[in-house]
């Protein structure tokens, strides 16, 4: 079992310059991390479906500025690097960078040598309410990993993978899901081997048929910004009258969807998922201080699903995250009839009309390499 001193780089090789390109992709957790302790260590358990469609794709060129090993003053300084969102320079987006460079700082002691250039993306739009930290954190974390394992060329690729997704969770929770597999698990669970508070770890067992190319579909019902930050709300779980209780309900939802990802299930998948989703809203109305982040139109679009499948029984359900957004989740099977459905009775709650197409994907994907 890896511990956090395993994770800090003494790198052996040296590189002057170079640049990595990777995307990665946005998830959508089935059972919900909301709550934290120190240090991004998760309260509970979590488990989430990797998109395919909605990702960042960041581009991140080094060039070595000076010796880290001479106690050189420049070492002292700190970061140096310049951040661009779709090749234009935005500062607004700084700060998080250099909150996560110096988090992870002493997992990665070479940073401070080079000057680095990130170039940022996303391939869905921005203020569409979908967060992109996740996304985003996981993406950098890809090329810082890039960058080490080019000072470190025996890496194993397990390593890789794992301190990516060590690396992405100090930058934001949620993303250290969206490093590597389809279905990814982050925090200890007794039941799911290897599970760790430090990293995610791909859904160990064989997954049923039913979850191939499972489909989400986002509907962006408010695309404003966020008007409560995951931050502030994971800290309302401290002293929060129902968190213990929660906490230990995530990791028997986590047991009980375990087993139906297992058999197919899917009468049990929904049941799991949308009692999730309510839950994650019940947590915020019930802190202190407490909001409501579903929109009317979010309650709207729920009972037109319920409604559409009591008639039709065909095995729709829809899940939130922190936002008025609801993901229709969905077999492939049953695209066409619940595209139809959208189309007729679901996008008139949508703000313009928006909705993006989505469906289960496999992780990060190096995109340039030299
Ligand atoms: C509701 O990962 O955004 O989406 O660790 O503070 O960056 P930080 O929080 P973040 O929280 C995500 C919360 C959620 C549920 C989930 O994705 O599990």
């Amino acid at each position: 079992m890896l511990s956090e001193k395993d994770f800090i780089a003494n790198p052996t090789a040296s590189i002057e310059n170079g640049n990595f390109q990777w995307s990665a992709p946005s998830n959508i957790a089935l059972v919900k991390y909301w709550g934290k302790k120190e240090n991004q260590i998760p309260a509970n358990s979590s488990i989430s479906f990797t998109l395919n469609n909605c990702k960042t794709i960041t581009k991140l060129a080094f060039v070595k500025h000076f010796d880290t090993s001479t106690s050189s003053v420049q070492a002292k300084k700190g970061f140096s690097f310049s951040l661009l969102f779709e090749g234009k320079p935005k500062e607004e987006f700084k700060p998080k960078i250099q909150k996560f460079f110096e988090r992870i700082a002493i997992y990665c002691p070479y940073l401070k040598a080079y000057h680095f250039t990130i170039d940022t993306e996303n391939t869905f739009p921005h203020s569409s309410g979908i967060a992109s930290s996740a996304s985003g954190m996981a993406a950098l974390s890809m090329n810082i990993m890039s960058l080490e394992k080019a000072l470190h060329p025996e890496m194993t690729d397990a390593y890789f993978y794992q301190k990516a997704s060590f690396l992405a969770r100090l930058g934001s929770g949620s993303a250290c899901r969206s490093v590597k597999g389809s279905i990814v698990v982050w925090g200890n669970h007794t039941e799911i081997d290897d599970s760790s508070d430090l990293f995610g770890v791909e859904f160990p067992s064989k997954i049923h048929k039913n979850f191939n190319n499972y489909q989400d579909t986002i509907l962006l019902v408010d695309k404003g910004e966020k008007q409560v930050s995951s931050t502030v709300g994971h800290d309302l779980m401290h002293n929060h009258p129902f968190a213990e209780q929660r906490f230990a309900q995530a990791h028997e939802n986590l047991s009980a969807l375990k087993t139906v990802l297992e058999t197919g299930n899917l009468q049990e998948f929904m049941k799991i998922v949308e009692s999730e989703a309510l839950t994650l809203h019940a947590m915020m109305m019930t802190s202190m201080p407490y909001f409501i982040l579903m929109k009317p139109n979010t309650l709207e679009i729920i009972n037109r699903i319920w409604k559409f499948r009591t008639e039709t029984k065909i095995p729709v359900c829809f899940t939130l995250d922190a936002g008025a957004n609801v993901h229709v989740l969905y077999p492939e099977n049953v695209r066409d009839p619940v595209l139809q459905f959208i189309k007729d009775e679901l996008v008139g709650y949508c703000q313009n009309g928006q909705y993006i197409c989505d469906a289960i994907g496999k992780g990060s994907q190096l995109i340039i390499d030299n």
